[in-house]
């Protein structure tokens, strides 16, 4: 498969360009919390991302007790044997083969937060067929948000069963109707995290 052909002076042509390519899946972070005027920004960058109908059904749950965290990780973890493959190779760093081979689910003191200090719940009641697709956007803009302000984020898809069960609901105040849709990690990385390559855009078909 062909690498992408974008040169990076093209890259860095415009400063939205430059996040794109400058946002990468942070699993290290430094122990400082975030604090709660930063975050109310990406929030707020959050909910202009395009939504549905203009439904804007995003909720958020912003966790920083690493008790909670702690639980919830450990809830995740639990349930991981009985989720299908595909989820557990949600931990899988870039590029690894193989089943349960270096899964890090096999260390005891593994965090699926990567002991970061802060998670993001994007959450949503599922009125429509674009709910979904509204939470994730919202969760780039987010994360592109945090890039701008020189902290790191990943996406932790691992942890949506897990949230989603009738004890993590309560735990959260998360109404039964409410589903949480996409959980992002946001901290001060440690150190600089190299990017993951991608696959040039496959065009199946330019009809004109
Ligand atoms: C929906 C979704 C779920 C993800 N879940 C996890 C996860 O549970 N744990 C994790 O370490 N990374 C998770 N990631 C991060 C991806 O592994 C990462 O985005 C991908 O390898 C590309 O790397 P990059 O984000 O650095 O470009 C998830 C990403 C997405 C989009």
């Amino acid at each position: 498969m062909a690498a992408s052909t974008i040169t990076a002076e093209e890259r860095g042509s415009f400063a939205l360009l430059g996040l794109i390519y400058r946002r990468h899946a942070v699993r290290a972070y430094k122990p400082d919390l975030v604090d709660e005027q930063r975050l109310r920004v990406l929030l707020d960058a959050a909910v202009h991302a395009p939504t549905a109908m203009h439904q804007e059904p995003w909720q958020f749950i912003v966790i920083q007790d690493r008790a909670v965290l702690k639980r919830l990780s450990d809830r995740a973890k639990s349930m991981a044997s009985t989720e299908s493959a595909h989820h557990g190779n949600l931990l899988k760093p870039p590029g690894a083969a193989g089943d349960g081979i270096g899964s890090p689910l096999a260390d005891p003191h593994f965090n699926i937060f990567y002991d970061a200090g802060t998670l993001v719940v994007i959450c949503a009641r599922p009125t429509n067929d674009f709910v979904a697709a509204d939470c994730w956007l919202a969760a780039e803009n987010f994360m592109l948000a945090a890039v701008a302000d020189g902290l790191g984020t990943c996406c932790i898809g691992f942890a949506v069963a897990a949230l989603n069960t009738p004890e993590s609901k309560a735990e959260l105040g998360l109404p039964a109707d409410v589903h949480a849709f996409a959980p992002l990690i946001v901290g001060i990385p440690r150190g600089d995290t190299p990017p993951v390559p991608r696959k040039a855009p496959v065009v199946v078909r330019w009809i004109r």
